[in-house]
């Protein structure tokens, strides 16, 4: 059944393996009998009724609301603002007009996620929740869900929820696009079949993850991942997995932001993942990776077809510009992964970490 690991060593693993099937499963999940993408009607006429966007999650999944903001304000010309949802109780900002609340969540049972969704409902405010698991409490309790269709997520450290976060916020923002009028000029659907396959072809080059985990990784103390633009969220994202999993010290950020002050961090042998799959910024990454490297580090350029260059570590496929963060998050998952089963922790259930996490 979809819970048991089967033959695979770590639910992770089996999870990451299941990423290309999880996009596939979105595509098909969300088209109509016309075979056109689409959404809820009722939920299309909430998001176009908003006047801003407010979307609420927290970890991994806040990750993917980052790159949600990218895709409603770039696809569908709607401002929208990210919240880590134990900040938002505190720290609320002044909202606009008519707002909509989009809680992002994995497990739907987030409590600091929860906390929020309580406050806006009693102020009157619509919330949509965006979760994996229907009948949770944050779907049960907010107006309208979206499903992941992930399937069910056992490991503690999400790989193909994010997945199905990100695509699934990309085909909404899609959506509404059309359905404002916008002129798109890609289609996303075949788009996203062409992420699916190139994800495919990532999590079929195990073997060559595995060497860069043991290349950069073995003695590591802390790493680094840098990106620009939407290569920065997946940074965080990569980051984050790293950490999670192998204990490793690690930092995600924005590439320009090294001068001031992480580049003081950089000594022999540190090591430092760059992405590099936005054209429009990858001269920029490039320049920050001689930084490093002139400074001792051993950095690993993740590029993309088209824009890659010779020595470069890994190219993944050639992918829809807005979809790279779908593609390039898998390569990250799997060197995080073999990361940790080369320091011989548990890689399904870190130390300290619970997979919902329902106290605030
Ligand atoms: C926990 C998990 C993370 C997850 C976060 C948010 O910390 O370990 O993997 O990203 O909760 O969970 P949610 O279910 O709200 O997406």
């Amino acid at each position: 059944s979809d819970i048991e690991k089967g033959t695979y060593p770590h639910y992770m693993l089996k999870e990451i393996d299941e990423q290309p099937g999880v996009v596939r499963k979105i595509i098909q999940e969300y088209s109509n009998p016309n075979g056109e993408l689409s959404i809820d009607e009722n939920i299309l006429t909430a998001i176009k009724e908003a006047d801003r966007l407010y979307i609420i999650a927290a970890g991994t999944s806040y990750h993917a609301g980052l790159i949600g903001k990218q895709y409603f304000e770039k696809i569908a010309g709607i401002p929208v603002e990210v919240h880590i949802s134990s900040e938002f109780g505190y720290n609320m900002p002044l909202l606009s007009e008519k707002p909509l609340f989009i809680f992002i969540t994995q497990s739907g049972e987030t409590a600091d996620s929860r906390q929020v969704l309580v406050k806006v409902k009693e102020k009157g405010y619509s919330a949509l929740t965006i979760t994996n698991v229907p009948g949770s409490t944050l779907s049960r309790e907010a107006d309208y869900t979206l499903l992941l269709h992930a399937g069910p997520e056992i490991a503690v450290a999400s790989t193909k929820a994010y997945v199905a976060q990100v695509a699934v916020l990309a085909l909404t923002a899609y959506v509404t696009a059309q359905s404002l009028g916008k002129d798109l000029n890609f289609d996303l659907k075949q788009e996203l079949g062409i992420a699916a396959n190139a994800i495919q072809t990532l999590v079929d080059s195990k073997d060559d993850l595995e060497l860069i985990a043991e290349d950069y990784l073995k003695v590591a103390r802390n790493a680094f991942f840098i990106g620009r633009n939407l290569d920065y969220y997946v940074s965080l994202e990569g980051a984050l997995k790293l950490k999670e999993i192998s204990y490793i010290q690690a930092e995600g950020f924005a590439g320009g932001e090294l001068k001031h002050g992480t580049i003081a961090l950089i000594e022999e042998g540190t090591p430092v993942f760059a992405l590099a799959t936005q054209e429009y910024v990858a001269l920029n990454i490039r320049g920050n990776v001689k930084e490093v490297v002139a400074r001792g580090a051993n950095a690993c350029i993740i590029s993309m077809e088209g824009i890659n260059e010779e020595g470069d570590r890994l190219v993944i496929p050639k992918v829809h510009t807005l979809l790279t963060p779908l593609v390039s998050v898998i390569p990250l998952q799997l060197i995080s992964y073999y990361a940790a089963l080369h320091r011989r922790a548990d890689v399904d259930k870190p130390r300290n970490l619970a997979k919902s996490v329902t106290v605030e």
